[in-house]
């Protein structure tokens, strides 16, 4: 199961109430159900803003974010999130970790584990289920991360600069991790970049955000397109100069 995803006219603002600074002004953008879209953009421009008001973490000033039709009130079950810091608990096993996650859905206990060596499996650290974040290694933490997240068998999974801490081939693998998760769930994917190459190599569409405030400023659907590398480093540039 998944669910689409819908930005209407989201506009958000930090700072104080009178003189707040608007990081998005107005955004719109769908995501359907089971797709997987880049969120590609320079760095201050209202990635993580997106995304953390996808996931409920932070409140649209104007404007709303639907997750299937329904407006976000506050963070819920139905949204994994990969953050770039694993933000593991360092005192419990891996399997400890992704049981936490599983206590706000009043799961019992033989249930919790059971989900949490089965998204363990899912991300191809069965054999790492009761080992420490310190015994792991950078990869293996992030995949973790990502139990955690699609444990409690959410509808979307958010992903903001998930692979960003980790080295070339690490990140290599975990890409591909992640494009066959996709797959084999089906889930609706929204991952936060600021690598295009990233970006092309695993979305079926890239969306450019730039300007400040942030608004969509390309939306590109056919990411294998000749010139397209090019073309949205050109726009990522225009994003720096606005
Ligand atoms: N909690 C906050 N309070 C005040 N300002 C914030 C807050 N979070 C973000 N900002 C500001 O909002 C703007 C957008 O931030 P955001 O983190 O969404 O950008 P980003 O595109 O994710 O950048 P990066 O690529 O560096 O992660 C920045 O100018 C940032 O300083
Ligand atoms: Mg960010």
């Amino acid at each position: 199961m998944s669910q689409s995803i819908r930005l209407d006219a989201l506009t958000v603002g930090y700072g104080s109430r009178r003189r707040p600074t608007t990081v998005l002004d107005a955004t719109e953008l769908t995501l359907p159900a089971g797709s997987f879209t880049a969120l590609l953009g320079p760095s201050g421009c209202g990635k993580s803003t997106v995304l953390n008001a996808v996931a409920g973490f932070v409140r649209p000033t104007a404007g709303r974010v639907l997750v299937g039709g329904e407006p976000v009130t506050a963070p819920g079950a139905d949204r994994g999130v990969v953050f770039q810091h694993y933000a593991l608990f360092p005192w419990l096993t891996a399997r400890g970790n992704v049981e936490f996650a599983l206590k706000r859905l009043g799961l019992p206990r033989a249930e919790r584990r059971r989900r949490a060596l089965e998204a363990l499996a899912e991300v191809e650290l069965a054999d790492g289920a009761e080992k420490y974040p310190a015994q792991l290694s950078g990869g293996m933490q992030q995949r973790v991360a990502l139990a955690r997240a699609i444990a409690a068998e959410p509808q979307v999974l958010l992903l903001d600069e998930p692979f960003g801490a980790l080295d070339a081939l690490t990140r290599a693998r975990m890409q591909e991790l992640l494009i066959r998760l996709w797959h084999r769930t089906g889930l609706t994917v929204l991952f936060v970049t600021h690598d295009i190459d990233e970006a092309l190599a695993l979305a079926e569409r890239v969306v450019v955000l730039g300007g400040r405030p942030g608004r969509v400023v390309a939306d590109h659907t056919d990411p294998s397109a000749p010139g397209l590398r090019e073309l949205i480093s050109r726009q990522l540039g225009h994003g720096h100069e606005a």
